[in-house]
């Protein structure tokens, strides 16, 4: 079992590229599975998620070609299956992904249940809703999520709640259906635009995506031998953005889209950091002081993301004063705030609301991480903290992360992966 090893102080210098969308990309994928055709998708982020469900689609019978670390052709004119086995769909949570693209192309699919972050309940009912809107009959038993449907029928569907998996999900069983798909109280994040532009690309007909109301036409068939760049990850700039305002440091990212990153920027702006966009896809984030208080709400996009809530956490821990986070999407995602306590942050989490007091600096401490976005707060705790820090449970980090430690090195950070056998 390996084990991130960081000695702070340091501030972050240099500049940093971002890789493609994380939750993008495992969407676009499956996707891909509505193509009888060949498609070419680059940009994709180097991380075990992307790996396993390559894994998935090529025992479903497609074909994948890795023409470099980031870019795959997908040959999926032959899919011989579409049962999704849960030994490997409960290791993350976007294998729900397959059911709207299996179905949608298939109108037959069994795939395990979802894994993923432990950040509560985590429920699919928004999906089978949606599927079942499309004349889906949809079976959940023995750890398999079975759906069928003889033909598949446009309609209007309205989300009891914004979900960012089922507005996708629904999104991809309805591209090949006949008639007119109308989402109501759709999800706005950058990776459902991503997505939906892809699926155009390949001929679909999905209007609206960014919005709360997308418009799918079905089409006949998709149409492959097309080109597709999965857009950069928005999470992964903010936690750079994040590092730099805590290690008090002066970082450029490159590769990012500087209009999804609009809220942390206001928010940092807020606090005493500095953030200015040298052009659409570059920005330069640098804090020489200690940050103010802040109060976060988490919500749905454009609100700040609830995946850089642990990331904001580790910055209002040494900011001056009382700060509160408010977490309105997950149950439960304050797991990191006790691994920080060890590490001499002083933080009162009770359900949905979290209260900050700031200290004047961490100390090191081993700690683990409880899920993907607590694991990279934790690195960016152990480089603000005087002494080492020893991460663990790294597993949750690589699923998100490409290259974290490279990546932190080449800015300064004193970080290094050590397998327990060393
Ligand atoms: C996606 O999860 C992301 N994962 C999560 O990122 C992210 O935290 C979340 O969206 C919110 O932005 C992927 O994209 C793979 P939701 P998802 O459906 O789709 C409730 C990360 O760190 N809900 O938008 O599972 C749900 O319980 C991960 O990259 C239902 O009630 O999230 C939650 O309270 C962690 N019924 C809220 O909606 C449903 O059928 C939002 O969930 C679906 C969701």
């Amino acid at each position: 079992m390996d084990k991130l090893v960081i000695t702070g102080k340091t501030p972050l210098k240099g500049e940093v590229s971002i890789s493609g969308a994380k939750n993008a990309a495992v969407a676009i994928l499956p996707a891909a599975l509505l193509l009888d055709g060949v498609c070419t998708i680059e940009n994709l982020p180097n991380i075990s998620d992307v790996k396993l469900l390559c894994e998935i689609i090529e025992s479903l019978g497609a074909k994948i070609n890795w023409v470099s670390e980031n870019t795959i052709t997908i040959d999926s004119r032959n899919i011989s299956c579409t049962n999704a086995p849960l030994d490997l769909t409960r290791k993350f949570r976007a294998s729900y992904y397959l059911i709207g693209a299996l179905l949608g192309r298939c109108k037959n699919v069994q795939v395990g249940m979802p894994g993923g972050c432990k950040l509560g309940a985590r429920p699919i009912d928004q999906h089978i809703k949606g599927f079942e809107a499309l004349g889906a009959s949809v079976d959940v038993g023995q750890g398999n999520i079975t759906a069928k449907a003889d033909r598949l029928v446009g309609n209007s569907i309205y989300m009891d709640i914004v979900s960012v998996g089922a507005t996708i999900n629904v999104m991809l069983a309805s591209v090949l259906a006949e008639g007119t798909t109308v989402i109501d109280n759709a999800a706005k994040e950058p990776h459902i635009v991503d997505v939906a532009n892809f699926l155009n690309t390949m001929g679909a007909d999905v209007r609206g995506a960014g919005t709360d109301v997308i418009k799918i036409n079905g089409v006949e068939k998709l149409s492959g031998n097309i080109t597709y760049s999965v857009v950069p990850d928005q999470i992964e700039a903010g936690t750079f953005m994040l590092a730099a305002v805590a290690s008090k440091g002066d970082l450029i990212i490159k590769n990012c889209t500087t209009k999804h990153l609009e809220c942390i920027t206001a928010k940092i702006i807020e606090m005493g950091a500095n953030a200015e966009e040298i052009d659409g896809d570059t920005l330069h984030v640098w804090c020489n002081k200690k940050t103010s208080k802040a109060n976060i709400k988490t919500l749905p996009y454009p609100g700040f993301p609830t995946d850089l809530q642990p990331q904001m956490g580790v910055v209002l821990s040494i900011s001056d004063g009382t700060s509160i986070i408010n977490e309105s999407i997950w149950e439960s995602r304050f797991q990191y705030t006790e691994e920080l306590n060890k590490m001499g942050a002083k933080i009162t989490a009770q359900g949905k609301t979290a209260i900050f007091e700031g200290v004047d600096s961490l100390y090191g401490s081993p700690v683990c991480a409880s899920d993907l976005r607590a694991g990279a707060a934790l690195i960016i705790a152990g480089i603000c903290a005087d002494g080492v820090t020893e991460i663990y449970n790294l597993e949750h980090i690589d699923r998100g992360y490409e290259n974290i430690e490279e990546k932190f090195r080449k800015i300064g950070a004193n970080i290094k992966r050590v397998s327990e056998d060393d």
